[in-house]
């Protein structure tokens, strides 16, 4: 299968300064890949290489098949993109700003209804940009990244400031995407949004990527404690090896009924994240 995005030892540095350190990644038709870091990282920088914004300093990158230094409006009119500079018209309407981006893409002019249909905003689509909510405006910029059908959709932090009402929105807008069969690229600090949508993720952290893979996989990984905690009713929290004798002992205290909760010692991707790199992400 060819990949949808190929990058092998991308290095890019801005006067002195090394941030992207030899990176690589494929990424597969269909799936939602996570590039997550702290602020600074890079990820930003690793989108616009991917997009022909910005040329690396070594390293080869490829998206759709060719080479991301040379691309042409053939690409373009396959990709969708939502960066952190939302480039919509304050003063424009939401269906004026779609139908301006329809006609600059050769769209048809039905498409801007349906983009605004799909996003919940149709109601609103003589409303200047100006006075949406913030929620309401990423709605908008998404519309505007899928309103091409883009085989691949590049989103930078999209749910960024976001309530968790609002954030869920937007999430239920990429996973029906990704049914469609579009690529995500999405950018995040947010390791929730990370574990529940992303098919795979890479850690980057200070140049490189430190950690690879679906998100719950790496988690089982880095078990190393391996074992399952019983928090029972009267406060105390016991810690129970994972074997016949810790299910015998969970027996035990199921049946004199006094277990309030069980779970695993398995991490999150943030528990990861420290282990890692020493720090906490945010
Ligand atoms: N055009 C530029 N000129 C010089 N330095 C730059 C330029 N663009 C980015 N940088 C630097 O590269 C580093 C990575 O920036 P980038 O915006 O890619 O980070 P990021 O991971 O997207 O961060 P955030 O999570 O805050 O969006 C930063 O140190 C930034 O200052
Ligand atoms: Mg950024």
């Amino acid at each position: 299968m060819n990949s949808r995005i190929s990058i092998k030892n991308i290095v890019r540095e801005f006067d002195d300064h090394r941030v992207l350190n030899g990176i690589g990644i494929q990424i597969e038709e269909g799936e939602i890949f996570g590039l997550l870091g702290p602020s600074g990282a890079g990820k930003t920088t690793l989108i616009k290489i991917l997009t022909g914004q910005l040329p690396q300093t070594e390293g080869e990158a490829k998206l759709l098949g060719t080479d991301t230094r040379k691309l042409t409006d053939r690409e373009y009119s396959r990709i969708g993109m939502m960066l952190d500079n939302t480039g919509v018209y304050e003063r424009l309407s939401c269906y004026d700003n779609l139908l301006l981006f329809a006609r600059i893409y050769g769209l048809s002019v039905e498409k801007p209804k349906e983009a605004l249909k799909r996003v919940g905003l149709w109601e609103t689509k003589n409303r200047p940009v100006q006075k949406l909510s913030k929620g309401m405006k990423q709605r908008l910029v998404l519309a505007r990244a899928m309103m091409n059908e883009p085989e691949i959709l590049f989103l930078d932090e999209p749910t960024s400031g976001l309530d968790p009402a609002n954030a869920r929105e937007i999430h239920k807008l990429i996973q029906k995407q990704k049914e469609k069969g579009t690529t995500v690229f999405l950018t995040t600090h947010n390791m929730e949004e990370a574990e529940k949508l992303c098919d795979h993720i890479a850690l980057l952290f200070e140049g490189s990527i430190v950690e690879y893979g679906n998100p719950k996989e790496i988690c089982k990984r880095y078990n190393h404690q391996n074992k399952i905690c019983l928090s029972l009713k009267d406060g105390r929290q016991i810690l129970l090896e994972n074997n016949c004798e810790g299910a015998k002992r969970v027996y035990d205290c199921l049946r004199e009924g006094v277990v309030e909760a069980i779970h695993s010692t398995e991490p999150n991707l943030e528990t990861v994240f420290m282990e890692l790199t020493g720090r906490s992400f945010e």
